[in-house]
C-alpha cells in the first residue's frame, strides 16, 4: 500500500453504504484520521435518504487490530486529554441508519470497541474478539469497559478486560457480543443479504427501532418503555404504517417509501 492509498474504500450498492477499512498492513490500526473519515462518511450517508444501511468491513485478516498504538506511543496525557480524539468515536454512535458489522480475523482493542457501536455483527468463525489494552498498560477508552460489560455481563467482561484473553467466534456468538457466525467467505455476502433486506423495509421504522434498542442502554425499564410507546404510536404518522398493514390484509408484500 502506497501512503496515496485510501484509509477507507466506499460504495454504495442499491440503498446500502459500504466502508471498506484499509490499512491492511496495519491489520485495520484506527489512527484519529481514520475514525473521523469513518464518521464522516457515516454522517454522509445518514442525511442521504438514498442510503438506509450502512455495512463496516476490514479484510480477511482483521476487521481492526485497535486504536494506532505508533500513534499513541510517546504522547502525553495532556496531549491525549487535548487531542480527546475518542469523541469522533460518539458521531458514530450519533448515526440513526442501521450499522452492520462484517467482521472478520480480528476485532481488538478500538476494533472491537467500532464493532459494539455497529447494530448488528456478522463474524466469520475464525474471528477473535478481544481487549487487550491491559497488556499495554491502559485500559479500553472507546467505551469497551461499558459496553463489552453491558454485551457479555461483568463476568465475562471483567475476565476479557483484565487478562485480555481473546474470545472465539463461536463463544462471542454464545456470550451475545456477536449476531451470526458464518464461515469466513460468507461474511460480507451475509451481512449484504442482511442489509439489503433491511433496506427494502420502512427505513423510519429501522430508525426508530434502533433508537429504541440503544435507549434500553441508558435509562430505566418504565422510560424505556415510554419512549418506545410514543415511537410506535408516531408511526401511524408514516404511510409506511398503512402500507405495511394494508398489504398484510390484501395478502401482498410491502412497498414501503420510507416516509
Ligand atoms: N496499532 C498499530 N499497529 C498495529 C496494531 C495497532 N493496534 N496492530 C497491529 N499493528 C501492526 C503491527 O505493528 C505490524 O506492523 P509492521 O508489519 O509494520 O511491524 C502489522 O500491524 C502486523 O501485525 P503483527 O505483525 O503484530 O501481526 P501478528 O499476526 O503477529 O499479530 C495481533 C496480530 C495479535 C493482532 C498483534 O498485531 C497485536 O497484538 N496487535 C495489537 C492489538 C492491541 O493491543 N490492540 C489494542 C490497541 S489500544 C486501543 O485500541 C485503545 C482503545 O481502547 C481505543
Amino acid at each position: 500500500m502506497s501512503t496515496e492509498d485510501p484509509l477507507i474504500l466506499t460504495e454504495v450498492v442499491d440503498a446500502v453504504g459500504v466502508i471498506r477499512l484499509n490499512r491492511p498492513k496495519k491489520l485495520n490500526a484506527l489512527s484519529p484520521a481514520l475514525i473521523d473519515l469513518v464518521a464522516a462518511q457515516m454522517e454522509r450517508w445518514d442525511a442521504d435518504p438514498a442510503v438506509r444501511v450502512i455495512v463496516l468491513t476490514g479484510n480477511d485478516r482483521a476487521f481492526a487490530a485497535g486504536a494506532d498504538i505508533d500513534d499513541m506511543t510517546e504522547r502525553s496525557a495532556v496531549e491525549m486529554y487535548e487531542r480527546d480524539q475518542f469523541t469522533d468515536w460518539d458521531r458514530i454512535r450519533r448515526v440513526r441508519v442501521p450499522i452492520i458489522a462484517a467482521v472478520s480475523g480480528f476485532a481488538l482493542g478500538g476494533g472491537c470497541e467500532l464493532m459494539m457501536l455497529c447494530d448488528i455483527v456478522v463474524a466469520g468463525d475464525t474471528a477473535q474478539f478481544g481487549q487487550p489494552e491491559i497488556n499495554l498498560g491502559v485500559i479500553p477508552g472507546a467505551g469497551g469497559t461499558q459496553r463489552l460489560t453491558r454485551a457479555v455481563g461483568k463476568a465475562l467482561a471483567m475476565d476479557m478486560i483484565l487478562t485480555g484473553r481473546m474470545l472465539s467466534a463461536p463463544d462471542a456468538l454464545a456470550a451475545g457480543l456477536v449476531s451470526r457466525v458464518v464461515p469466513p467467505e460468507h461474511v460480507l455476502p451475509e451481512a449484504m443479504k442482511i442489509a439489503q433486506q433491511l433496506a427494502a423495509r420502512g427505513s423510519i421504522a429501522a430508525r426508530f427501532a434502533k433508537e429504541c434498542v440503544l435507549k434500553a442502554f441508558e435509562t430505566t425499564l418504565e422510560e424505556g418503555v415510554m419512549h418506545e410507546r410514543r415511537l410506535f404510536y408516531m408511526l401511524f404518522a408514516t404511510l409506511d404504517q398503512k402500507e405495511g398493514m394494508r398489504a398484510f390484509a390484501d395478502r401482498r408484500p410491502a412497498r414501503f417509501e420510507h416516509r
